[in-house]
């Protein structure tokens, strides 16, 4: 097993024995690394001490990890003190929020995840891990595999996106990825799956608020990504900011220790997001500094991000026996497992080679993958008139104020990236046309992200009068996604709307590139548009594979892993949602489940996007009419390339349960796969259902499965297909 630290090192026993309360309560905090350059801001300022002050804390063993501080050479010194200088010689972790590439820049995780390759997702973690540990880092928090069924939410451009399945498949790559094959590898990153748990359910979709929710869809929802990225070998885990049902889940006794540690088994260290414990006192939940301290420990929050409170506290707590020491002795040997087990006591010196730091500073092929992962994240929602792919003798008006922007490429989360190598929408497109036909090529702003330019949209009139076609790059500002970036409107700024309707009001046909770290509600000329491509933050390399695929170099393989509704007022808007009894109809007659405004429905539904080649699904067909509880069902479907150039498509796989003993979702993915199809090729993709992937948190309370009646589709989207169906037994 991947995640085994046992047989415990016995150098962890032996040093635990002589350890002192400060040295333990030391082993159990974390503080900004202020020793080297320091990433940008990206959390409130607390706690602050400057460089000597963490040297000083770590020559005194009172320091278990730093954070988001990098470098091999200084962080070699550090290490050195920690190692030579300190009492005990304990190695210090050295942690970073590196969560889609290092320096070079991959989509984000929800983009990424539009990929529906786990496979992909596993290789840019990989690289990722190269770059990290080179650039002096042990650990990463990442990957985030929140749910998120609510597109207002700004975090969702972190995970995988509202899909359970999809998202564990993920979960898994990505720490696969990130730690690689042997934990002591000098290039393996530790991962650290967060924010546990249910981070993405915040009510109203804004950031840091409370969550309300069922046993079941917390187990059945929220926990599987979590199990999977566990099970994948991820040896931390990161708690949320968030309470649920009125316990703030960074002092859950339940969830940290009942299903952690003792139903699950997890064997590695728990640490709290930033300042988490501190905030028990801000929810009201902890009476002072000192509660909160018992409280956050006393659930099993094994290290303390940057608030200083175990070290504050935890001395006096353990002499007054509110926290016995054993308890005290249990969490800092994991922390010291977790160090053995990525080899810091044979060689404290591991991923603090300054050779290696230099020799990985620019890698082609992790540039080649950043290109690959991009393009196959990019989803083509529509395709009118076949507009796309564009010829490469086009007159073209690149529109937008994307276009040459390269500012808003990284998205969020991106702490170290080289900005020097980021490849903007017109340095792409440029370099994918023949020498001497860029002059075919007119870029014009129009308006910047948020605000009118002078002359602008009437320069954009005019370059669009004189195109074939107009590839309008318009989206979200990058900071609108991420942390602590709610939105109530899901819309494009206003400004970038108004481009669009005058840049259409020429007739001259309409390619929208959107750029988004969310499901968008589209409106106007923008959902109107011939074809539209959404492209979330590609990462450094956006403007080759936005120009792959505009060109046809590459046809879309991307499909959404996020509803897009019509309306922002839909919000939480999910395919999976449970059946309501008053279903709409095709008629929209009265007194249904609706909108005044709008249906029930998505305007592009999960699952869904295009290639350059029309592919048909025939009816779904299983093996049998009955599976047994512990059976195993085929289903599938002939899947049929009608046109003339090669795609890639991904086969997805749905169940519904007609009868629960809780009302059950309308379809729910089970299996997905990207196949390639050569033009006319006809083939029968065949998905295998285990009976034991029908099961639930029933009724009474159990995970498993409930004899009846379901329905399968193998369908391309979460609203396609032709179902069959089956009994279980
Ligand atoms: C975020 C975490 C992140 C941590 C450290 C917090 O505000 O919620 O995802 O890992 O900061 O930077």
């Amino acid at each position: 097993m991947p995640n085994d630290v046992k047989p415990a090192d016995p150098r962890v026993e032996t040093l635990l024995a002589r350890m002192t309360v400060e040295e333990k309560v030391g082993q159990l905090g974390m503080f900004a690394d202020m020793v080297r350059p320091f990433a940008p801001d990206v959390n409130p300022e607390a706690n602050v001490r400057n460089a000597g002050e963490v040297l000083e804390q770590v020559r005194a063993g009172r320091v278990g990890a730093l954070f988001n501080g990098v470098g091999a050479v200084q962080g070699r010194e550090i290490q050195r003190v920690a190692v030579e200088e300190s009492r005990l010689g304990i190695p210090v972790l050295l942690a970073a929020d590196v969560i889609h590439g290092m320096r070079t820049v991959f989509p984000i995780p929800l983009g990424e995840a539009a990929s529906f390759e786990p496979a992909l997702a596993e290789r840019t973690a990989r690289a990722t891990a190269v770059e990290a540990t080179a650039a002096g880092l042990h650990w990463t928090f990442a990957p985030a595999v929140d749910i998120a069924r609510d597109q207002r939410w700004g975090r969702g451009a972190e995970g995988a996106g509202e899909d359970t399945v999809l998202g564990s498949a993920f979960a898994a790559a990505r720490v696969r990825g990130f730690q690689g094959g042997d934990l002591r590898a000098a290039d393996s990153l530790l991962a650290t799956p967060k924010h546990f748990v249910a981070y993405g359910a915040v009510a109203a979709g804004m950031d840091y608020n409370y969550v309300e929710i069922s046993e079941g869809t917390l187990h059945d929802v929220h926990l599987p990504p979590f199990k999977a990225a566990l099970d994948a070998g991820a040896l931390a885990v990161m708690t949320a900011f968030n309470d649920i049902n009125g316990v703030p889940a960074s002092a859950n006794h339940a969830l940290l220790t009942g299903l952690l540690r003792e139903q699950w088994q997890f064997p590695g260290l728990v640490v709290s997001d930033y300042t988490a414990d501190m905030e028990l006192v801000a929810h009201g939940y902890a009476e002072d500094d000192r509660d909160a301290t018992r409280r956050a420990f006393g659930a099993g929050m094994d290290m303390s991000m940057q608030s200083g409170f175990y070290a504050a506290h935890l001395p006096a707590l353990v002499e007054s026996g509110e926290v016995p020491m054993a308890a005290l002795d249990e969490a800092v040997r994991r922390v010291l497992s977790v160090k053995a087990a990525i080899g810091l006591f044979d060689d404290p010196y591991r991923s603090l080679d300054p050779a290696r730091e230099s020799d990985t500073s620019h890698l082609a092929a992790h540039e080649a993958l950043a290109r690959d992962a991009a393009r196959r994240s990019i989803v083509l929602l529509r395709n009118e008139g076949g507009v796309l792919p564009l010829r490469r003798d086009a007159r073209i008006a690149l529109v937008g104020p994307f276009a040459r922007d390269t500012d808003n490429i990284e998205g969020c989360w991106t702490l170290f990236g080289d900005r020097s190598r980021y490849v903007a929408l017109e340095a792409g497109l440029r370099a994918a046309l023949p020498a001497g036909a860029t002059a075919s090529l007119e870029v014009v702003d129009g308006c910047s992200m948020e605000e009118a330019i002078d002359g602008g949209i009437e320069a954009a009139v005019a370059a669009a009068r004189r195109a074939e076609v107009v590839v309008l790059a318009l989206g979200e500002p990058q900071r609108y996604s991420g942390e602590a970036q709610s939105r109530t409107r899901i819309t494009l700024p206003p400004v970038q709307q108004a481009l669009a309707e005058a840049v259409a009001a020429t007739g001259t046909p309409l390619v929208v590139l959107l750029r988004n770290g969310r499901a968008l509600a589209l409106e106007g000329a923008v959902r109107d548009a011939a074809a539209i491509l959404v492209t979330w933050f590609l990462g450094s390399q956006t403007g080759h594979a936005v120009a792959d695929v505009l060109f046809g170099d590459y046809s879309p393989s991307g499909r959404l892993p996020v509803s897009f509704p019509h309306d922002s007022g839909q919000q939480p808007f999910f395919y999976n949602h449970p059946r309501t009894g008053r279903p709409e109809t095709p008629d929209m007659s009265e007194f249904k489940a609706r909108w005044r405004e709008y249906p029930n429905t998505a305007l592009y539904p999960f699952g869904h996007g295009l290639g350059y080649a029309p592919v048909e699904y025939g009816p779904t067909v299983v093996s049998a009419p009955v599976i047994a509880p512990d059976g195993v069902l085929e289903a599938w479907a002939t899947v049929s390339n009608r046109g003339t150039r090669a795609v890639e498509e991904v086969v997805q796989l749905y169940v519904h349960d007609r009868v629960g003993s809780r009302v059950r979702p309308v379809r729910e993915l089970k299996d997905f796969r990207k196949i390639v199809m050569q033009p006319g090729e006809s083939r029968e993709v065949r998905f295998h259902l285990q009976a034991a992937q029908l099961a639930f948190t029933r009724a009474d309370g159990r995970f498993g499965v409930e004899p009846g009646r379901f329905d399968a589709w193998v369908a391309p989207s979460a609203t396609a297909g032709t179902p069959a169906g089956f009994t279980l037994a």
